[in-house]
């Protein structure tokens, strides 16, 4: 109970509420590629741009975490997550490298079936990480402060 004046549930939702944004993104940016066999320029700018966008908004969503401090508040009250927690947070600049990597495969006219399959195939491979990235990030955040919050009731 002592530290429960350092939870803030404020910023905690607000941290959940991004989860679900960046979900509706990635599942929006997935049905904008698998619309089209292989993207004329209109399509490839808007993808990228849209890519562009995710990869922005990841970037601010990470940085909020990291500044938010849940994972080390986690660590503090259940020390057995230190060790999902610090892999948790190891993904963040990996995440941002893959979509950076993704972006510079991106031609900024013509792109042939084959790199466009790749693509799909590659975004689909990060979502799956990032997706994967959310649920442990979850389970970290929500055992870690569980018990204090079922205190307090
Ligand atoms: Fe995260
Ligand atoms: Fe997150």
């Amino acid at each position: 109970m002592a530290s429960f004046d350092r939870i803030d549930p404020v910023i905690l939702g607000h941290i959940l509420g991004q989860h679900r944004d960046l979900h509706a993104q990635m599942l929006s940016l997935r049905a904008l590629c698998e619309d089209a066999a292989a993207p004329d320029r209109q399509r490839l700018t808007e993808v990228r741009g849209r890519l562009s966008g995710l990869r922005e908004y990841l970037r601010q969503h990470f940085e909020q975490e990291e500044r938010g401090g849940f994972m080390e508040e986690s660590i503090a009250r259940m020390p057995r997550l230190s060790v999902v927690a610090r892999e948790v947070l190891a993904d963040h600049p990996r995440l941002l490298a893959e979509i950076d990597g993704l972006l510079e495969r991106l031609p900024m006219r013509d792109i042939s079936a084959e790199a466009w399959a790749a693509v799909k195939r590659d975004f689909a491979v990060f979502t799956d990480h990032l997706l994967a990235h959310e649920r442990n990030e979850h389970a970290v955040v929500q055992e870690g402060y569980n018990e204090d919050l079922g205190l307090d009731d």
